[in-house]
């Protein structure tokens, strides 16, 4: 075969989504936003849902809240090529809306096939919604910069970035919670395990590990 014919899983995956029509806002969006960066990566960031530059370009996080993302990375030392970075759903609500419950539901199962594929780490939820699609019953005030394994997967949350942008008190926590990523995963090992409930087993993807 030619290698120029080769498309990884991971493309193969998001060419997919681009042709998704599993909910109502396939038919308000410009483009799908899947998801992008290192097929191998350590760190796997998901927000919310695109929002209008997003949704122009095909592209996760490259409006203003993407640029403070990316301004984040880098006080780790990381370009946004080093990381995976996608959403909870792919495709912009119109006015930017909250995602709908059954959108999240009909979106989620790309998330986790992403998950499946790239084996990150670590999952750094951003903000409310991503952080609910785990924790549903927790709040980002309490649990954000805080770390938790499950499994051996690091679940890390963080306040959204676009909040700091919204509330300029945020900017400095969020950069603190940030800058705890390193070492958390160089010391993963210590880092406190929990039991998820079994009717989250497969949304962590518990067996995954178990078959390892
Ligand atoms: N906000 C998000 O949650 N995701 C994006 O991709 C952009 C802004």
């Amino acid at each position: 075969m030619l290698l120029s014919n080769h498309m990884s899983a991971l493309a193969e995956l998001c060419r997919e989504i681009e042709n998704c029509q599993g909910c109502g806002l396939a038919s308000s969006r410009t483009r799908v936003v899947p998801g992008e960066g290192a097929e191998d990566a350590d760190l796997f960031f998901i927000g919310e849902a695109p929002g209008w530059y997003e949704d122009q370009q095909g592209r996760p996080f490259v409006g203003p809240a993407g640029q403070f993302l990316s301004q984040l990375l880098a006080l780790i030392g990381l370009r946004r090529e080093q990381v995976y970075i996608s959403n909870v759903i792919k495709c912009r609500p119109p006015q930017n809306r909250d995602p709908l419950p059954a959108e999240i539901e009909a979106c989620c199962g790309w998330l986790d096939r992403q998950l499946e594929i790239i084996r990150p780490r670590m999952i750094i939820t951003l903000g409310r919604y991503s952080l609910a699609r785990y924790f549903p019953n927790e709040s980002i005030g309490k649990v954000h910069g805080k770390a938790r394994k499950v499994g051996d997967v690091i679940f890390f949350p963080m306040y959204h970035p676009a909040a700091a942008l919204h509330q300029g008190s945020l900017r400095s926590i969020i950069e603190e919670d940030m800058r705890k990523i390193p070492l958390t995963l160089a010391q993963s090992e210590e880092v406190a395990e929990i039991v998820p409930e079994p009717r989250q087993l497969n949304l962590f993807q518990v067996e995954l590990h178990e078959d390892e």
